[in-house]
């Protein structure tokens, strides 16, 4: 496996494989890599002849209250998880090299982003779209791979890519949970004991939501009323949004049918976690 931390070679090294007639996959991470990210490069490795995994803690993603210096950042463990899963190169660039003094422009995919997690990370999207669109121009690659985990992201990504042609194949992989249903996540290292033994509810109250869907319960009222009494009976959780929208256009919905996201914010403790899933997928 390779590393390669300048955004130039990284450049050089997709060209010459895209000229040898390689197809390329993309990984995009924040590094901090869990079996999440792990599935996503054995999925990548599936469909493509060669793996790019980028590692870079994003600035522009951050809020000034966020946790940007705090992120966790080990680029050996990292990189040692990442050739075992199937990564050919590690690609590692500096704050600098992405974002050079006097870079101004940003990516901002309107409407879809000021919904759901958009609503209360202002400027979290265009950070994301920007590094993102940053990425796909450095590797070119043919594919790349997103969690559905962060399933805004994914519809985000997923727009940007189709209203400016990209030419990308963006692929979702589906999210990888602990034993208890927690969705994988880096901040799941944040919790505390008690905090970790409560996180579970939020997919346990996205699991019972899900049932009463098959049961034949419609009214997302209802739904989210029962979502809301068990993720509140907990003693460190907060809820930020409990969302049921259109899985594309990800505008509201009153009923539940297939094709609906079910998404949810909470905060347990002082970490932020998010989860979701689409009905019928
Ligand atoms: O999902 C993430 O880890 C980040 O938002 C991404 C896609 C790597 C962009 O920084």
């Amino acid at each position: 496996m390779e590393t390669v931390t300048s955004v130039v070679e990284m450049m050089r090294a997709a060209g010459s494989l895209r000229r040898e007639g390689r197809t390329i996959a993309l990984v995009p991470t924040m590094g901090a890599l869990h079996e999440g990210h792990l599935s996503l490069i054995r999925e990548a490795n599936a469909r493509a002849d060669v793996v790019v995994v980028s590692v870079f803690v994003n600035p522009t993603q951050f809020g000034p209250l966020e946790d940007f210096d705090t992120y966790q950042r080990d680029i050996e463990r990292d990189s040692r998880l990442a050739q075992v899963a199937g990564c050919d190169i590690i690609f590692a660039p500096g704050v600098d090299d992405m974002y050079p003094a006097g870079s101004v422009t940003r990516v901002c995919v309107s409407d879809l982003t000021g919904k759901l997690c958009g609503a209360f990370r202002p400027g979290h999207f265009d950070g994301v779209c920007t590094v993102v669109a940053k990425l796909l121009n450095i590797v070119r690659p043919h594919l790349a791979v997103f969690g559905q985990k962060d399933g805004q992201q994914a519809v985000v990504v997923e727009r940007m890519v189709r209203d400016l042609d990209m030419g990308v194949e963006i692929i979702r992989s589906k999210t990888v949970r602990e034993p208890d249903g927690l969705a994988m996540s880096s901040r799941n290292a944040n919790l505390s004991g008690v905090e970790r033994r409560e996180a579970a509810v939020l997919y346990r109250s996205i699991e019972h939501a899900v049932s009463l869907y098959r049961a034949g319960e419609r009214s997302v009222e209802r739904i989210m009323s029962e979502m809301r009494d068990m993720i509140e009976a907990g003693e460190t959780t907060n809820i930020q949004y409990l969302a049921a929208v259109d899985a594309v256009t990800l505008e509201d919905v009153d009923e539940l049918r297939e094709g609906v996201m079910l998404a949810l914010a909470v905060f347990v403790g002082n970490t932020r976690l998010i989860d979701n899933v689409i009905i019928g997928a």
